[in-house]
């Protein structure tokens, strides 16, 4: 078990497919026989972060607690897949520049309107309703990473061709051992 843990940071938009992602690569990583961990946000915010909303503070405070539990894990040889809005770039950064393990930060991006189209959970339907306020993306802001090391178009490639391409660009790095041809 020499291999090197990191953080793999998925930000992006409510619906934008980090989490199926993060579950679809956890599934690779296990059949791998690596060492993981998921911070999802939604899951998260039942128990670490229980209590916090969405206003700009408690955005950060749940961002910075799963950052410190995410690099705490790779500190000790685990990686940790993380799929959080995150929508603030700074605060992205800041986690970035704290973690002692290399930090990979993943742009689950698709377009507005196609998330919306997607509206899996129907809070983009009630945020337009004005029944949730301060909605990422709607009224709320989302700061584009300006130079993620990936990333995925979900509204043009499978979810498969995602999993392919965090595993290619993991491989290419070391950061996981390339599997023969
Ligand atoms: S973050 O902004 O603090 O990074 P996080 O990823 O933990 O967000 O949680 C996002 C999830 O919370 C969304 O997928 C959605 O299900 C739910 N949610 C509820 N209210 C909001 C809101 N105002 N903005 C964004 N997501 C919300």
């Amino acid at each position: 078990m020499n291999d090197p843990a990191f953080v793999l940071w998925m930000t992006g938009l409510s619906g934008a497919g980090k989490s199926t992602i993060t579950d679809a690569l956890a599934k690779e990583l296990q059949r791998r026989g690596r060492a993981f961990e998921v911070l999802d946000g939604d899951v998260v915010r039942t128990h670490l972060t229980s209590g916090l909303g969405f206003s700009k503070a408690d955005r950060d405070t749940n961002v910075r607690r799963i950052g410190w539990v995410a690099r705490t894990l790779a500190k000790h040889g685990c990686i940790a897949l993380c799929a959080v809005i995150s929508p603030y770039r700074a605060i992205r950064d800041e986690i970035r520049a704290q973690s002692v393990a290399p930090f990979v930060e993943v742009f689950v991006h698709a377009p507005l309107e196609v998330v919306e189209g997607r509206d899996v959970k129907g809070l983009y339907r009630r945020a337009r309703a004005g029944e949730i306020r301060g909605f990422t993306g709607i009224d709320d802001p989302y700061e584009e990473p300006r130079t993620p090391e990936i990333t995925c178009r979900t509204d043009r490639q499978t979810v498969e061709e995602s999993v392919a391409q965090i595993l290619a660009w993991l491989e290419a790095r070391g950061l996981l051992e390339a599997e023969g041809a």
